[in-house]
């Protein structure tokens, strides 16, 4: 087992910059089934859930070639395969949008259900919805498989019943090559979605209305190859943001869109922080002990929920008391657990929580229990006096590229030991 050794108290100072954002390139790689051609991505982020969408095309047939670290050509022309089993997709809740991508080019899709995060319930009913308004049908098998055929995919209007970024995403996929307009009504806004619809348009699509919450489809009869780069990453770039502030630091984030940032930004200010935004850049500079705010998490341009785990870390050593409520996933607050344990003191009630700032909190034994509450582990981890141990890193590793060189650069003391697994550990001491 891997973990990370951090020892707390640095005042984070420097500069770092941001990798390609996960949730776009995750759409997009799946994306480059419908080009039926040969697409260059730059901007890749080297982290483990792309290792595992490049996995998954390789084994559909997919030609995947490194050029640099950070760019990959994919060529589809000799995908085949319509089916992903449940060993590839568990890694990652991403591969549900080879579905889209599958029906959006074969007609037909037998996709098992995906992995990721545990945030609560994960429905994917209105991905259905939307699949059924473009005329395919959906079975789900006993074995988690999700079937989806059509003799012909034809535009139609789908409401969505909740503002969802993966429908969203996947009815995109769907509709670009169906037959007449689709309108998804009530469609997400997040940064990734328009950029999803940047990458179809350079392939030759029609999406217009990305941003908005009306985006319009009118299905063309091919794609081709394009060169793309990925956006960068908003949640990467407020969780360095944020651990500057919990670390009374003072760090350039660069490589950013600050438009992407602003709702983080109006929090950290709100909070007591400095933040100066350049043309791609933000300097984030807190000097003094952070003031309690509130926060709400809502879709974009709401306060992302993906940000709602570090922010609440620097509620907890905030002068006050500070109301955090989270709208979107039903179980979020697991992390708080972990922060107890380093003295921070925090009621969870339902979907909102009640954070009593503390002064300081203390090293401990912590856990990530997935992406983003090991990314709050980790700046409550650096924030804290002595010495914190983070297991489960591996969740870390699926959303955020060489964290802990970039942390370091910053002045971090972490570092990532390998140990025994529990199981060796109980034979060596029965040995
Ligand atoms: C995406 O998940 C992100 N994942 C999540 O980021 C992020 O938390 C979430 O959007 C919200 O911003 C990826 O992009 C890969 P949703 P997704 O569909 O698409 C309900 C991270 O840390 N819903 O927008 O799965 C759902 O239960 C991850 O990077 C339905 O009811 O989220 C939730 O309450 C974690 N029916 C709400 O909508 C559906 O069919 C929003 O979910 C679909 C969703």
């Amino acid at each position: 087992m891997d973990k990370f050794i951090i020892t707390g108290g640095q005042r984070l100072t420097g500069e770092v910059s941001v990798s390609g954002a996960k949730n776009a390139v995750v759409a997009i790689l799946p994306a480059t089934i419908l080009a039926e051609d040969v697409c260059r991505i730059e901007n890749i982020p080297n982290i483990s859930d792309v290792t595992a969408m490049v996995k998954i095309l390789k084994n559909m047939g997919a030609g995947i070639k490194y050029i640099n670290p950070s760019t990959l050509e994919i060529d589809t022309r000799f995908v085949r395969s319509h089916v992903v089993e449940h060993d590839l997709t568990k890694q990652l809740r991403a591969s549900y949008y080879l579905i889209g991508a599958l029906i959006g080019r074969f007609h037909k899709a037998q996709v098992a259900m995906p992995g990721g995060c545990y945030l609560g319930l994960r429905p994917i009913d209105q991905h259905i919805k939307g699949f059924e308004a473009l005329g395919a049908e959906v079975t789900m098998e006993e074995n988690a498989m999700v079937n989806v055929q059509a003799e012909h995919l034809l535009g139609n209007s789908v409401y969505l019943d909740v503002v969802s970024v993966g429908a969203t995403i996947n009815v995109m996929l769907a509709a670009v090559k169906a037959r007449g307009l689709t309108v998804i009504e009530n469609a997400a806004k997040e940064p990734h979605i328009v950029d999803l619809a940047n990458f179809l348009n350079t392939m030759g699509a029609d999406v217009r209305g990305a941003g908005t919450d009306v985006i319009k489809i009118r299905g063309v009869e091919k794609l081709h190859g394009c060169e793309y780069s990925i956006i960068p990453d908003q949640i990467e770039a407020g969780t360095y943001m944020v651990a500057a502030a919990a670390t009374r630091g003072n760090v350039l984030v660069k490589n950013v869109i600050p438009k992407h940032l602003e709702s983080i930004t109006a929090k950290l200010i709100e909070a007591g922080a400095t933040v100066i935004e350049d043309d791609e850049a933000v300097r984030v500079i807190m000097d003094k002990r952070p003031g309690h705010c509130n926060i709400k998490t809502m879709p974009h341009p709401g306060f992302p929920t993906d940000m709602q785990p570090q922010f609440s870390t620097l509620l907890c050593l905030a002068e006050g008391t500070s109301f955090v409520s989270e709208s979107v996933w039903d179980n979020r607050f697991r992390y708080t657990e972990q922060l107890t344990r380093m003295g921070a003191t925090i009621h969870v009630n339902g979907k909102t929580a009640v954070i009593e700032g503390v002064e300081a909190l203390k090293g401990a034994p912590i856990r990530a229990d997935d992406l983003r509450a090991g990314a709050a582990m980790l700046i409550a981890a650096m924030a804290a006096n002595g010495v914190s141990e983070l297991e489960e890193i591996q969740h870390i590793e699926r959303g955020y590229e060489n964290v802990v060189d970039k942390f370091r650069s910053l002045g971090a003391i972490i570092e990532r030991r390998s140990f025994p697994d529990d199981e060796e550990k109980v034979q060596m001491t029965a040995g």
